[in-house]
Order: C-alpha cells, then structure tokens, then sequence
C-alpha cells in the first residue's frame, strides 16, 4: 500500500452532510457551544435539499383550521402504521415552531393576502382525521427547498459552524462499539484527513442513484447508509422506496405535488381523472404509494399515454397563468426544458420515479442512533447519531407523505443540537485514537485508487441501476424478487474486478464514483433483500402475491446487515413504538387505509 498520512483534526460534534438536516444540525450544536464541523463532498448549497419543492409541512392554520393532532393522524395513516408513534408525536407539535424559525431566519416564503405564510395541499394531508384535504404544506414557490438551505447556511456561518468542503467521507472510526469519529479525503489537494470528535452526526441523505430514473441528485449515493453497513451496524426498513407520482417521463425531473395541490390533475388516455376512481375523497391528493401504484395500473392496463402507452399526463393547463408564474415557476421551467411543455397550453408527460428512502440509519426521535443488541431492540450506539433521509427515525413508516420530509429535516435537526446541548460538555477531553485508526478505511480506498480490473463503474453501476429497477419497483412478486436478490449478489461479486485508470489523488473523479458506486451496491444488497423478505404490501411495498397488510406478522421495523465480504444479508426485527410520546394523545389504532 503507498504511504499516506493523515491530518488529524478534533472537535466536539462532527456532523457529515450539509442539506437540510445536516445544516440544522451543525447550528444548534454550534450555537450550543460546542466546536462543530460539517463535512461535506458537494458545495452546502449544492445539497440536495436545494432541490425540494413543494414545501414544508406543519399545522400553522393559515387557510383555514388545522391542529398537530390531524397531521399526526395523517403521517401515522400515511406510514401505513409502520411509523413509530412517539416519533411522529415529536415531529408534528414542533413543526410549527420549527417553520417560525425557519421565518424568522429569513426564509422567504410566499404570503397570503394578510401577510402570513403561504401553505397548499399535499396528498395525504387532511383535517378532522381525514375528512377532506387541508393546505398544511408552507411554500416559497416551488423552490423552498433551495430558500431554507440558503438561509440555514447563511445561519451556519453566522454561527461559527466550520467548514470543510468537497472532503469524500470514508468510514466510520469506530473503537468497542463507539464511534470515535470519521475519516475523509479532500478532493481538491488529495489529502486525507483523521476527524475525533465526541459525537458524529451522519446526515448524508438518501441513495436514490441505486435506481436508474430517480428525481434524486448524482450525488445522492447514500454514504453516511453505507458507511453504517461497514461499521458493522444495521439499516432499517430499506425495502420501502418511495416512487413519486410524477416524475418528467423520460428525464425523471420532479415535477411538484404541489402541482396538483394547486388544483393539477392526473388523466389517462381516455381523457379520464382515473383518481376519483381509486381515491373518491381526496382524488389526485392521495398519498404517493397510492397515486403511484393506480398510475402503474392504469398503464398496465392498457390506458397508459403516448405512442408507447406508457406513461401519464398531468394537466396544468386549466389553471390560471398568472397563478402558475407565481407559485409554480420552477416546474413551468423544467417542464419546458426537460419535455418540451409549455404548462399552460399542454399536459406533462409523467411516470412514477424513485425519489425518497423510506428506510435508514435506526434512530430515535432525539437523533440517536439504535441497534439490537441482545433481546434490547433500542440499544444507543454510543457517539453517533443520524438525521434526515439518512436517518430512520421512522416518522415516515412505510411510506412518507408529501412535504412531510423538509419538516423532518429541520425538527430532527433542531432536535440533534438539542441533544448534544445536553450530553456533552464542550471542549471535553476525548482520549486518544486507537494507534490504528483509520488504517482498514486506508486499505480500502488504496485497493480501490490501485484497482487493475476489467470492469468499468458505469458497467457495474448500470446493472445495479437495472437489476432494481426491473426487480424491485412500485410492484414487487416474490420471484421477481428474488431474482433482484440474485442479480445484486451478480453485480456485488464483481467488485473486485473494478477498473480504474487516474491513480492521482487530486480530483480523482473515477475514484470517487467507485466508491460511490460501492457505497450504493451495499444498499441495493439490503433494500431488495428486505423487500423480498417482506411477504405483505405496506405502504410503498406493494407484493401482488401478499396484497393485503399483515399486521400480526409484519407490523415491526426490518433489520439489515451487510457482511461485507461476501454481500449476504442478515435480517432481523425491531417492534414498532406504538406509544404516543407524551399522555396528551392517544395511539392511533391500526386500520384500513382509505382515502
Ligand atoms: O412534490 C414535491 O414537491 C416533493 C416534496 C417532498 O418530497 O416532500
């Protein structure tokens, strides 16, 4: 192996991702005290979060009555009872707050007539407990995803959060089964660097880019997921993979729920609103799993658009121009640019795409991370926690409703900070690293810089790419399933025979995509093995051989290890919380979702 050297940094918290989450995170320990870093491989306000659109729910009551207890209700029913109670108790009493923050922080959110924050539907919101749809998501535009990164990274530096960007994480430091902090490569020189803290808090996003179409960045690999497999831990309910109704057919762009929350609607080649069919109360404002499974039934049977008759049309074109200029710019733009559609004359062309990860890094709701260990199913891994998309916190459960993640980005971000306010003590002394620390992260990345086989990373990424998405999509059957299961075994076997041409160390582009392309293989592994574990439909996981829920035999959370090695899958289970946090409100007992 060549000889490297680290430099070696210390601070209180190190939190690895820069999004939503990550940003929020970093604030509150920074402004807690403590000596904080974000580490990051893209730019801050090149995170993914820069890409949400729709909004950010929270029961403000702006257009009308709404209370924390129908979001709860909601987001329980959304997560087809997968979510954990306590958790999504946490989320939505403080989503209010957290969206003043947020306000007072200058985020510049469209207005109503009086002044107060503007907020449309989303599928899945309703009041009274499911009575009709209720305008809960808070919005700038379409682009609020990009205005509260701005702000929160603005807030960041205010706060002394510090930077270090474009650094590629490698792997967990880990000593008796405590995080001690994390390595990374810094893109720009080619050094490596040896980061101690006593906390590390992954909040690397979702690994959307398993799939082939994904309204996700390139970027989004999952690393921090993947990072956690390494470590010998285990991943959460993978299996569950949101298809979002209305991806750009083609390009897979997102274009907005909030299109249909402004009135949009979804028909088929008979001109049909086939929603009112499958959804009679909420129509095109049904959860995604749902929209996206009648979109998949409608082509498949044979009321698909276009020459090929596979994909769907959204209509905008009745709605005001005025009105589309002011709330939905950004997907008037990507709609002419990624299908040629002017939004006010014509329809979108639209298919069901990958584009959030029910599943992640187990945690609970003050960011902790958990494991099994023994009969306890809660077992805190000391010095980490996670947050955001990477996280499994679960609020989402089996499916994640519409605006429902911006939320969680930012309460469970605040409620990190919060967290490491109370545990550490800044400035602690923290005992040396283990004289090895680090070396085995070396190993692997030398192996990978020195790689001298056939295969190319695009090769090996693209036949992941197809092998889930041809096995484990909007519908899954335990055959096609377990040929998934194969065909990732096929794909992961061949790591070794990776090939890489640039040895140097500085932009090492190639380097870096192969360890991407290794950090995603390891998550496919998990995801299609969980979901042909899985034999019932919940949420997003939709079997056509077990069509019905089963909640006397799978009302409980996936476990997932990866041995490295060979890329087998070790699963077991952790109970859902079915308690509420607190006595105010009562566990929202499990039935049959109807809409
Ligand atoms: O449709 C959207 O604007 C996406 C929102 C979300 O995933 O929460």
């Amino acid at each position: 192996m060549a000889a490297y050297t680290w430099i070696d940094h210390t601070f209180d918290v190190v939190v690895l991702g820069a999004g939503g989450s990550g940003l929020r995170a970093a604030l509150g320990a920074a402004q807690a005290g403590l000596k904080t870093a974000c580490i990051t491989k893209v730019f801050p306000t090149r995170s993914h979060t820069v890409a949400a659109q729709g909004g950010i729910s929270a029961s403000l009551g702006n257009m009308g009555e709404d209370k924390w207890q129908w979001h709860m209700y909601d987001t329980v029913k959304g997560s087809d009872w997968l979510g954990d109670q306590d958790a999504i108790e946490y989320l939505t009493r403080n989503a209010p707050a957290a969206v003043y923050e947020l306000e007072h922080w200058g985020v510049p959110f469209s207005r109503t007539e009086e002044g107060k924050i503007y907020q449309r539907a989303f599928g899945g919101m309703t009041r009274n407990f499911g009575e009709a749809p209720v305008q809960r998501t808070c919005a700038a535009a379409d682009r609020t995803g990009h205005a509260m990164l701005h702000t929160m990274y603005g807030q960041s530096l205010r706060h002394a959060v510090d930077f270090f960007i474009e650094f590629f994480a490698l792997d967990l430091i880990m000593e008796n089964g405590v995080c001690r902090g994390l390595t990374a490569w810094k893109l720009d020189d080619g050094t490596l660097h040896r980061f101690r803290a006593q906390t590390v808090v992954i909040a690397t996003g979702g690994y959307g880019r398993a799939y082939l179409s994904c309204t996700g960045a390139h970027t989004q690999t999952g690393d921090g997921n993947a990072m956690v497999l390494r470590a010998g831990l285990p991943l959460q309910d993978m299996e569950f993979v949101q298809f979002h109704p209305t991806g750009i057919y083609g390009s897979g762009c997102l274009i907005t729920e909030g299109a249909r929350g402004e009135g949009g609607y979804l028909t088929n080649s008979n001109g049909e609103r086939f929603m009112e069919r499958y959804a009679p109360t909420v129509k095109d404002l049904a959860p995604r799993d749902m929209v996206s499974r009648a979109m998949a039934i409608e082509i498949r049977e044979g009321r698909g658009v276009g020459p090929k008759k596979d994909h769907i049309h959204l209509h905008l074109d009745h709605l005001d121009p005025k009105m589309l200029h002011e709330r939905l710019p950004g997907i008037s733009e990507s709609a002419k640019i990624f299908a040629g559609v002017d939004v006010t004359r014509e329809p979108i062309p639209v298919l069901p795409t990958v584009h959030y990860n029910m599943g992640g890094i187990p945690t609970n709701y003050h960011g902790e991370v958990l494991t099994k260990v023994g009969d306890d199913p809660d077992a805190i891994v000391p010095g980490l926690m996670a947050v955001g998309e990477a996280a499994c916190v679960s609020v989402h459960g089996a499916n994640r409703l519409g605006s429902n993640s911006l939320i969680d980005l930012v309460v469970f971000g605040r409620a990190v900070g919060l967290r490491c306010a109370e545990k550490l003590t800044a400035g602690a002394r923290q005992s040396d690293l283990p004289k090895d620390a680090g070396d085995s992260h070396l190993a692997r990345f030398d192996r990978f810089r020195n790689a001298k086989g056939k295969l190319r990373t695009a090769e090996l990424r693209t036949e992941m790419q197809v092998a889930m998405q041809e096995t484990c999509a909007v519908y899954r059957e335990g055959p096609t399933l377990q040929e998934g299961v194969e065909r990732i075994e096929k794909v992961y076997s061949k790591i070794g025979d990776i090939a890489i041409t640039d040895r140097t160390l500085v932009w090492n582009t190639d380097l870096a995509e192969a360890m991407e392309y290794d950090n995603l293989i390891a998550q496919a592994a998990v995801t299609v093995t969980g979901a042909a574990n899985r034999t019932e439909s919940r949420g997003a996981h939709a079997r056509e051989d077990f069509p019905d829920r089963d909640d006397k035999d799978w009302m409980k959370h996936t476990l997932a290890w990866l041995d490295i090695p060979t890329g087998q899958v070790k699963i077991d289970f952790r109970p859902v919380h079915s308690n509420t946090m607190t006595n105010e409100i009562e566990t929202i007992p499990p039935k049959k979702r109807v809409y």
